[in-house]
């Protein structure tokens, strides 16, 4: 059985969810996080020590300023009344990306990483104003200008990803088989799934289905099979 640390998610589907079911994409937004919630709880009974969620690219920005406004309130709000659950839980926040938002949102998000960052129970890596391909430039710049050599150790340690271990599981809801600028380094053993149902659908038994899968892959990370 392969041992699971890290599971990463793009959770895709929610504009479409919100359309069908209420006529408006963000109300699937709002279902979605609701499906982040329960991940969350499924992934802590699972004891996977790491869960990184893609909740705003660096693409997302191209959507009307409307959605993204409700998607930011969303994210404040859930902060907000969640952080002390958060903490209850033992649950580390850290969040990956380029931090630009408003002051208020920056502060909002910087200190709830601080109070959340001695704890242990689950770490969940937040994919915030987050594309792979900044984040490795960003990287290579900080490794050429440190006089490192270049290798991959030294470049792991410039990513925002640093000292959290690889995926070794990639979701993709929402019926969509792409990796949208997510962790494009990070996952190159990864397991990844590709899950039809939109986000605000997938549950905990699909989850679960997938861990399941996950564990009697045999995986060779480039080695032969024996
Ligand atoms: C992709 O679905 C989803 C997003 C860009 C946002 C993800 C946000 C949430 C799950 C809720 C908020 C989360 C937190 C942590 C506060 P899409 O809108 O691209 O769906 P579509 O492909 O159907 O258009």
């Amino acid at each position: 059985m392969n041992p699971l640390k890290h599971v990463a998610i793009i959770m895709d589907g929610n504009g479409r969810w919100g359309l069908k079911n209420k006529s408006s994409r963000n109300a699937g937004h709002k279902q979605g996080l609701v499906t982040v919630e329960k991940i969350i709880q499924t992934t802590i009974k699972q004891n996977i020590k790491y869960l990184t969620l893609y909740a705003f690219s660096t693409e997302n920005w191209k959507r009307p300023k409307k959605e993204i406004n409700y998607l930011f309130n969303l994210l404040e709000n859930f902060l907000k009344k969640k952080l002390n659950l958060l903490h209850k839980q033992n649950i580390k926040l850290k969040v990956i990306g380029v931090k630009n938002f408003s002051i208020k949102l920056n502060n909002l998000l910087k200190s709830a990483e601080k109070k959340l960052s001695k704890n242990t129970t689950l770490q969940i890596n937040l994919a915030l104003n987050y594309g792979s391909k900044t984040e490795l430039i960003d990287a290579l710049k900080k490794l050429k200008k440190s006089g490192e050599k270049i290798n991959e150790k030294n470049l792991n340690n410039y990513l925002q990803t640093k000292n959290i271990p690889d995926p070794d599981l990639l979701i993709r809801t929402g019926n969509t088989h792409r990796l949208s600028n997510f962790l494009l380094w990070q996952i190159a053993y990864s397991e990844i799934f590709f899950e039809k149902k939109l986000w605000p659908d997938f549950k905990e038994n699909d989850y679960i289905k997938i861990i399941k899968k996950f564990r009697l892959i045999k995986r060779n990370f480039g080695n032969i099979n024996e």
